[in-house]
């Protein structure tokens, strides 16, 4: 059959070969093949998307984008199981003897589920803080000690931190907590330098009434605005003035100013005993105390500059073209205290105890960067700042916000509240799993007794146990895996989507300061150039071919003919999806089946506002040779869908056309740009 006939098949019509939970067994019995219970699937995962890190606390010890679902992929593990009781979502284990392997672990989502389910688990990353994350999340170390050492450490960083955030009253006058700062952007034009803001409003209050900032004084105000002079000058604006209303110039950023330095303190947001949150205008004492702090730091700091560097890349040119040309740039001198404290005092620890604190400092600096924004305006209270990777790339507020990383009050980013979410809930929680069920209409918490959340540490495959959870985890560009052949028996994993999210370009902003803080632990100046991701929508070559390398490495170590590699995908794109069939082509895989599964929560703003994609093709391969060759996919129907579930369906379906077919590389690629209706 010559190409274009081929090519004219395309225009068949679509039976849909995959039935979501009933497909046809195709190769040596996984139960994963045929089965995967759905709609309870997307019942927890729907849940889920809106809290994960309430539904899996030890998976969420640092920054990391993208993560998964933890319910997702249990229910996709415990259908390895060989046991029919293993399927069981609620039943403890179901994995003990099996070999888990997740060439490209991010925020560790597999190896979490599958150490549970009493599987040993493998685990690779290109980057070093995904790394980390998991030795330190996945090694048992009594929370009682945990405690004991944040204590001094906290003790310790707050003796220094303190005076530099200490404040007033403005009612009392008595000493007060500094909760966080408020700072607007300088401008300049001919009349001299204004501040910009992203809103005058400070606070809304369920009523109606609210805090507002008197743009002439500075002050903070509640009903009546303070008493200007008429010919007072505007000292403030809103961000969506551009032109001075006085001589008529657009207003000029002061570009040649580090970017710290691009922001004047606007408003104090403190806490008294008595009178509880005021915002005030910064006082002499508090004007007083930034000063110190420069001052302290200019003579007690000394940062590693050079290591500080920011390189370019995808999102970090972003930095780049502000101007911004060092990660400590971004920090106020209050912010490069806690930084070079932390350090001193992280040194003072043992090695396992520097881990966990150091992911827990570097973690907290999205919430303590002068990139941070406020967005406690709101009476729906929401929390006020507005962290660094909101978005997954850097945005430059108006109103940017200094926090006080040592308040003891609930603030996000706080060192405090950061080890009570992220240690201790995580810790009691590695200890006894809790899941979610939906019983009758409700919803109640099932405790795992006799599941944990850790394992033992192993540094070479050698000495992986099958009889007792072992982990595996290293730093490693998974197009080399340093494993034998044939020595794992399912691969799980979910690789970069594409040109999604830049990881390793994104995580820069936190392995600069992890390399001062832990040297030893991880090759920090790895070349992000291997990162399977691609950088623009022009280089999906490279992103095809190092995946193809990874999927080549999995082939080579899966057991056959039962192993399976699994992966979560989505991708509104042809080129992604072609890209990614060539890999999978390329490594002699083809697909057995796919099930389709909401993922992403519909109201997050790097969600809401790009109408991006809400579910993952949860995608079921196997070594070519493991599968007969007579089952093939039928030709699907060409139809353009702009719903999520139906356009992973599709895809899926496509997916397994193409590796079925001896389409060529070409020919696979147009045959993506057809079925989803763009021009290739
Ligand atoms: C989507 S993330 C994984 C997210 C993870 N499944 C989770 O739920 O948290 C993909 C990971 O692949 C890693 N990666 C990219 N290229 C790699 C390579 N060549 N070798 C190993 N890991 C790689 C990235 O650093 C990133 O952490």
């Amino acid at each position: 059959m010559t190409s274009t006939e081929r090519q004219l098949q395309l225009e068949f019509h679509f039976s849909n070969t995959i039935e979501v939970d009933e497909a046809p067994s195709r190769a040596e019995g996984v139960a994963i093949d045929t089965r995967f219970p759905t709609e309870e699937a997307n019942l927890l995962a729907e849940r889920e998307t809106f809290n994960k890190h309430l539904f899996r606390p030890n998976t969420y010890l640092h920054k990391w984008w993208a993560r998964r679902s933890g319910t997702t992929f249990r229910y996709i593990l415990k259908q390895l199981s060989d046991t029919s009781s293993g399927h069981d979502y609620y039943a403890i284990g179901g994995l003990q003897g099996k070999i888990i392997l997740d060439p490209m672990i991010g925020g560790g989502t597999t190896i979490h589920e599958a150490i549970r389910l009493g599987a040993s688990v493998i685990g690779y990353d290109i980057d070093p803080i995904p790394v980390l994350q998991a030795k330190a999340t996945l090694t048992y170390i009594p929370l009682k000690e945990k405690t004991a050492i944040f204590k001094k450490f906290f003790e310790r960083l707050e003796k220094i931190l303190n005076p530099f955030f200490t404040t007033t009253c403005p009612r009392c006058n008595s000493n007060a907590e500094t909760q966080f700062i408020l700072y607007g952007l300088r401008k300049k034009c001919q009349c001299g330098e204004a501040l910009f803001v992203d809103s005058l409003q400070l606070r809304e209050e369920p009523d109606g009434s609210g805090i507002e900032l008197c743009p002439y004084t500075g002050l903070p105000y509640q009903g009546t605005p303070p008493v200007v002079a008429d010919q007072a000058r505007r000292l403030i604006y809103d961000k969506n003035i551009r032109k001075c209303p006085t001589c008529g110039e657009v207003f000029q950023e002061l570009r040649d100013e580090l970017y710290v330095n691009r922001y004047a303190p606007l408003v104090i947001v403190g806490h008294c005993t008595q009178h509880k949150q005021f915002f005030k205008k910064p006082s002499e004492a508090d004007i007083q105390h930034i000063e110190q702090a420069r001052i302290y730091s200019a003579a007690n700091i000394c940062l590693p500059k050079n290591d500080l560097t920011v390189s370019g890349g995808p999102k970090s040119d972003d930095l780049l073209h502000k101007g911004i040309s060092n990660y400590a740039d971004l920090f106020t001198h209050r912010q490069l205290i806690y930084l070079a404290a932390s350090k001193d005092i992280l040194d003072t620890f043992e090695e396992k105890h520097q881990r966990w604190l150091g992911m827990i400092v570097s973690t907290s600096l999205e919430f303590n960067c002068l990139l941070c924004g406020y967005k406690g305006a709101g009476k729906r209270r929401p929390g006020a700042i507005r962290h660094v990777f909101s978005h997954h790339a850097y945005s430059f507020p108006y109103t940017a916000l200094e926090n006080n990383p040592v308040f003891s009050g609930n603030t996000s980013g706080t060192i405090g509240l950061l080890f009570r979410d992220r240690i201790r809930a995580a810790s009691l929680w590695a200890e006894k799993p809790v899941e979610r069920k939906h019983v009758h209409g409700t919803w109640t918490k099932v405790s795992l007794t006799g599941e944990h959340d850790w394992g033992i540490q192993t540094q070479s495959f050698d000495e992986i146990q099958t009889q007792a959870p072992t982990f595996l985890v290293m730093q490693q560009d998974s197009s080399h895996l340093p494993l034998p052949a044939a020595s794992v028996d399912h691969v799980v994993t979910d690789p970069p989507y594409y040109d999604s999210v830049q990881y390793s370009d994104l995580a820069q902003f936190f392995r600069v300061w992890l390399r001062w803080f832990l040297p030893g632990e991880g090759n920090w100046d790895y070349s992000v150039a291997n990162s399977a991701v691609a950088e623009t929508t022009q280089n999906g070559a490279k992103y095809q071919q190092i995946l193809a390398a990874i999927w080549s490495e999995c082939h080579r170590v899966l057991k056959k003919p039962s192993g399976r590699l699994i992966f979560t995908f989505h991708h509104w794109r042809p080129e992604a999806w072609g890209h990614l069939t060539l890999s999978l082509k390329k490594a002699k895989f083809r697909l057995v089946t796919s099930y389709t599964i909401q993922s992403e929560n519909p109201i997050s703003v790097h969600i809401r506002q790009l109408q991006a994609l809400k579910h993952d093709s949860i995608l079921v391969l196997a070594p070519s040779e493991s599968l007969s060759a007579d089952n093939r996919f039928c030709l699907p129907e060409m139809k353009s869908t702009q719903d999520s579930f139906m356009f992973c369906n599709l895809c899926a379906t496509i997916l397994g056309y193409c590796l079925d077919s001896d389409l060529s590389e070409h020919e696979i690629i147009e045959f993506w740009h057809k079925s989803l209706g763009t021009e290739s």
